[in-house]
């Protein structure tokens, strides 16, 4: 959500800003813009829609060597012009771009700004009124922006300019991810290493509270009453190669189709040198001595989160509990003696669950972080913390960390319990072949697209046991990129009430992977069609019968979430294509949920 990239050189800024905000667009946003300040002044562009959109309207001609640029997810106010970031303060001397919500906002307005016109609907725009207001009154500007940030309660990365002093930009971070990037002649800022990677791999991280000064040849870090902090630089990990789509037409069909390397990554990175299981021997400790696992996730991380505790329950024997964190941080259940929350997150930044971070690390309880992005806020702030490995995820539509987040999950439950029987590492590899075989058949789920999803208004998933949960992320796959209404359901409850919807060619799709709800799933089968439904089921091959229509490879029973998610997958991303929808970037998503 919202994205910032600002930089400040020797060279004209234009195509560094547009190309690195263009590299943050899965993120979602709605409106960018674009600040540039050179000889003549700054100079400002921005509007609601795409990067493409802003590329026409920025002036190529001006040139300068210091910018910012932003991508907006609308919070505060319409998606809009004048919405759009950048702001300024009334006299235009400060702007800046902001991600993140300021929750003081109309206090700050009460306390500061009274009789000071905004422009914008934004509370962006009250944090450059009031550093206009306190430079006004007799402080220095960095003495000024300071001063506001230790006023703002909420979060920000923000990356401000001062027309008056074209040698720097002043940056700030609080809950909201920003990284500074370190350059020969130049420095950057953005808010994920994605957007700079085309230029530098040398970065420093800014931890919440802390204020940095870049200048073209230096950059200097502060806390917020100006004492200067030594940070080192780290390299990032991230390989330019990563975040480009190469031949593929989508980032969601590349990561659909990386899914059987990601579980290979994960057997390498999960392994010790002599080919045995491997996780850290103090996460297995806090685990083991807690006496219940919770998982605290949102969206396609809840929906792994189930298959997790399927397999921390049948594999470690863990008794473990599941919430969404939106829920269960407003809404606590009774909790056990001895917890452990365990985080799952692709983004590591999702905001619902840190708020349940936070809350659970003031009651005490240890806490481990399984995400994909290392150094994430949840990242650093859990006490233990496992990486999914599955590489940047760029599509909005959450794939490849699914699978990476049940396969972590899985290796975790056999560390736990080492005397299980289930050879793990082997199992993968034998996920992973399965994958490949699968996403090699593309062909017949885009015919399968066609025909049954391609101008439906609904659709249903059915599954039971294990199949159910795969039914709920494959449901919510459909429905977010192709704008399907689609649910998923425990096949033995639609009789219940459900079924009332089944029309004439309403299409159903069933998953079968486990032999002991297998007849049952199929009389379910007979219901709907029964009531005109059109049925697809998608089967393991052991309990496959000749008239199903996808026939997924065997793997051990407890893996079969791994498999069986790549058909619904593949089936989401043909339906999307052939109702024209925008696949990579689903309308009203962002990849990052960094508000709650
Ligand atoms: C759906 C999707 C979302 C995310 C959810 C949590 O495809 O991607 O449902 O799973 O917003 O995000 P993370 O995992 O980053 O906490």
């Amino acid at each position: 959500m919202c994205g910032i990239v600002g930089y400040i050189g020797y060279e004209d800024v234009k195509e560094t800003i547009l190309s690195g905000l263009e590299k943050l667009e899965y993120r979602g946003y709605d409106s960018s813009g674009i600040a540039i300040l050179n000889g003549t002044g700054l100079h400002i562009y921005k509007d609601k829609g795409r990067i493409a959109h802003l590329r026409e309207i920025v002036d190529f001609g001006k040139e300068g060597t210091l910018g910012i640029g932003h991508t907006r997810w609308a919070t505060h106010g319409k998606p809009n012009k004048i919405n759009s970031h950048p702001h300024q303060s009334s006299t235009k001397r400060f702007t800046l771009v902001h991600n993140g919500i300021i929750e003081n906002e109309d206090l700050l307005r009460m306390e500061y700004l009274q009789g000071v016109q905004c422009e914008s609907d934004t509370d962006t725009e009250v944090v450059a009124q009031m550093i206009q207001k306190f430079t006004d009154e007799g402080k220095e500007p960095e003495l000024a922006i300071r001063y506001t940030l230790t006023l703002i309660e909420g979060s920000y990365a923000l990356a401000i300019i001062d027309c008056e002093n074209p040698d720097v930009i002043y940056v700030a971070k609080n809950k909201s991810p920003l990284l500074i990037g370190k350059g020969k002649e130049f420095n950057m800022v953005a808010s994920d290493a994605m957007a700079m990677i085309h230029h530098t791999n040398e970065f420093y991280e800014l931890q919440d509270k802390e204020f940095a000064i870049i200048s073209r040849n230096d950059v200097s870090i502060y806390n917020l009453f100006g004492m200067q902090i030594q940070r080192d630089i780290f390299l990032g990990e991230l390989d330019a190669s990563d975040i480009e789509k190469g031949t593929y037409p989508h980032y969601m069909l590349k990561e659909i189709d990386e899914q059987p390397f990601v579980i290979r990554r994960i057997i390498a990175n999960y392994q010790d040198e002599n080919g045995n299981l491997y996780i850290d021997q103090k996460i297995i400790e806090a685990v083991r001595s807690s006496d219940k696992v919770y998982i605290i996730a949102c969206g396609t991380s809840y929906n792994a989160g189930l298959a997790g505790k399927h397999l921390l329950e049948k594999i470690a024997s863990k008794s473990t509990e599941i919430h969404v964190s939106s829920e269960f941080v407003y809404n606590m259940p009774l909790l056990s003696d001895r917890p452990i929350f365990i985080f799952i997150s692709q983004s590591g930044e999702t905001a619902d669950s840190r708020a349940v971070l936070v809350k659970v690390k003031e009651m005490g309880y240890p806490t481990l972080a399984l995400t994909n992005v290392k150094g994430s806020t949840l990242y650093r702030e859990t006490d233990y913390q496992l990486l999914l490995h599955a590489g940047p995820e760029i599509a909005v539509a959450s794939t490849k960390a699914y699978t990476a987040q049940i396969a972590v999950l899985a290796i975790l439950a056999c560390r736990i319990k080492p005397c299980t029987k289930v050879d793990m590492l082997r199992e993968l590899s034998i996920v992973a072949n399965v994958m490949e075989a699968l996403c090699d058949n593309k062909d017949l789920y885009e015919d399968l697209a066609k025909q049954y999803l391609s101008d439906t208004r609904n659709c249903f998933y059915i599954g039971r046991h294990v199949d159910y949960y795969t039914c709920l992320e494959a449901a919510l796959k459909l429905k977010e990129i192709s704008y399907i209404q689609t649910e998923g359901f425990a096949a033995g409850e639609l009789k219940h009430g459900t079924i009332a919807l089944i029309e004439n060619d309403t299409p159903v799709i069933a998953v079968i992977t486990q032999e002991s709800i297998n007849l049952n799933t199929r009389s379910n089968i007979k219901e709907v069609k029964a009531r005109g439904a059109a049925v697809i089921t998608i089967a393991l091959k052991r309990i496959s019968s000749d008239a199903d229509q996808i026939i997924i490879g065997d793997v051990h029973e407890y893996l079969t979430p791994l498999v069986s998610i790549i058909p619904t997958q593949l089936l989401a991303y043909y339906a999307a294509l052939h109702r024209g929808c925008d696949i990579d970037k689903p309308r009203n998503l962002a990849k990052s949920v960094t508000v709650e």
